[in-house]
């Protein structure tokens, strides 16, 4: 198979990049950043799309700051809703299959058990209405799509909780993190791992693809204090205590049953963090 990967240069991107041919080592994979292809630019996506001849693409690509959607909305549609509709359209075109990596934030939080992938989109923020729109939009250019959303992305390759939390943890006392927001942290290799054998499958629709399990930022700031072996104290908080500019969903744990229908099931987060930290530590 041909695949070329959008958002190449991300924190999935690059555990995509890695995991591919480690997996399928068959498979031609292109990886794209922004440098060699703006989503944002019809043409060049064209252009990309034509070039690589993918017979899959994923659509990692995105505007991620979640704050930074609330204050950059045009830039936050530009790139995640329209960049990819472009994307779509190349797709189609081409008569390739693509695969979309969306977010858990499409949901309100108001649900107290996981989210099936039917479940109404109401997103909260920017970021999420981005992606909801996109979703859409998507669906609407051919249903043969596949929307694989996923939720609190940790990895080696960007920013990420648990590296936040282990360098504040470094010279701190006390951190305090919030308690009241619950979610399923997933291990971008973990969700590369998962992606590759969907693309395999020829997977259509929507899916939810995290680690099993669920915690809140607090617990999730525990397990990786404690398995760091650090004594810093992390103290529970309220997001009302802890304001941001975009609002958060308290619960937002995705049901793997979608992701069962492929024969796929992810590793519960405590084991991926696990993993996590040993490659940190031995990068
Ligand atoms: N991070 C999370 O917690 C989380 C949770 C749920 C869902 N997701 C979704 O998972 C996917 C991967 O997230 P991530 O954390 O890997 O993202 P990331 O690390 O922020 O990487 C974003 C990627 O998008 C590319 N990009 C940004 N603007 C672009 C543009 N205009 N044209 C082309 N490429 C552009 C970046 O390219 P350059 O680096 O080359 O600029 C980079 O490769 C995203 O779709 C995100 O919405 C993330």
């Amino acid at each position: 198979m041909r695949i070329t990967i959008f958002g190449a240069t991300g924190l999935l991107g690059k555990d995509l990049i890695k995991e591919w041919p480690a997996l399928h080592s068959e498979d031609i994979v292109t990886g794209l950043g922004s440098g060699d292809c703006d989503i944002r630019d019809a043409q060049q996506v064209a252009t990309a799309v034509k070039r690589t001849e993918p017979d899959w693409i994923v659509l990692s690509a995105a505007y991620t700051d979640v704050d930074g959607c609330e204050t950059n909305r045009d830039l936050a549609f530009a790139v995640n809703r329209d960049g990819a509709v472009n994307v779509a359209k190349a797709a189609k075109a081409q008569g390739a299959r693509l695969l979309f990596v969306s977010t858990d934030y499409v949901f309100d939080g108001k649900s107290s058990v996981p989210y099936e992938t039917d479940h109404p989109r109401a997103p909260q923020g920017v970021y999420g209405r981005s992606k909801a729109e996109a979703e859409e939009r998507l669906l609407e250019i051919s249903p043969e799509f596949c929307i694989a959303r996923t939720s609190w992305l940790f990895g080696m390759g960007g920013k990420c909780f648990p590296d936040t939390i282990l360098k504040l943890a470094a010279t701190r006392k006390e951190i305090d993190v919030v308690s009241d927001q619950r979610g399923s942290p997933t291990y971008s290799v973990d969700l590369a791992r998962a992606i590759i054998p969907l693309c395999h499958a020829n997977a259509t629709g929507i899916i939810h693809a995290s680690n099993r399990g669920e915690c809140s930022w607090f617990e999730f700031a525990q397990e990786i204090v404690s398995r760091a072996g650090l004594s810093t104290a992390v103290r529970p908080t309220t997001s009302d205590k802890f304001v941001r500019p975009a609002p958060r969903p308290a619960y937002s744990v995705l049901s793997p049953k979608s992701l069962e229908r492929y024969k796929i099931t992810m590793p519960d987060w405590q084991h991926a963090l696990g993993r996590y930290m040993w490659e940190r530590s031995n990068q």
